[in-house]
């Protein structure tokens, strides 16, 4: 069920000016900065041949990624994106093995306009998971 990794998310203050560098020095494509109020960040993604860099910067008043970025001024990885065929199931399976999901399970849209879900990190090594159905 576990697909390609997605992306990488990278947390900034500044998501614009942390994905030029990947622009400038690497000649990445940069996309826009999309606002996605649902999930309190702004994002920018660069895309690379084989996967993405995620930049996201909090955006309103209750940013979930506030306090990360409280801790980590210079940024910090955030979490990693696997895509799945079908985040029900996944979702399911994961749940069975003990893995906690963040929030109250149903999927929400996210950057890609695709059903993301969020992980808990104590459950994975240390490192919050998202996956999004491909
Ligand atoms: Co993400």
């Amino acid at each position: 069920m576990l697909g390609r990794l997605n992306h990488v998310a990278i947390a900034v203050r500044d998501a614009r000016s942390a994905a030029k560098i990947y622009g400038a020095a690497f000649g990445a494509e940069i996309s826009d900065a999309v606002p996605l109020p649902e999930h309190g960040v702004v994002t920018v993604f660069a895309t690379l041949p084989n996967t993405k860099i995620e930049f996201i910067e909090p955006f309103g008043e209750a940013s979930p990624i506030a306090k990360f970025v409280e801790r980590n001024p210079d940024g910090g990885i955030h979490h990693l994106c696997y895509e799945v065929p079908d985040i029900v199931a996944a979702r399911d399976q994961l749940i069975g093995e003990g893995a906690r999901v963040i929030g109250d399970a149903t999927p929400k849209v996210g950057a890609h306009g695709k059903p993301v879900l969020f992980f808990h990190p104590k459950d994975f090594s240390g490192a919050l998971v998202e996956i999004e159905q491909t």
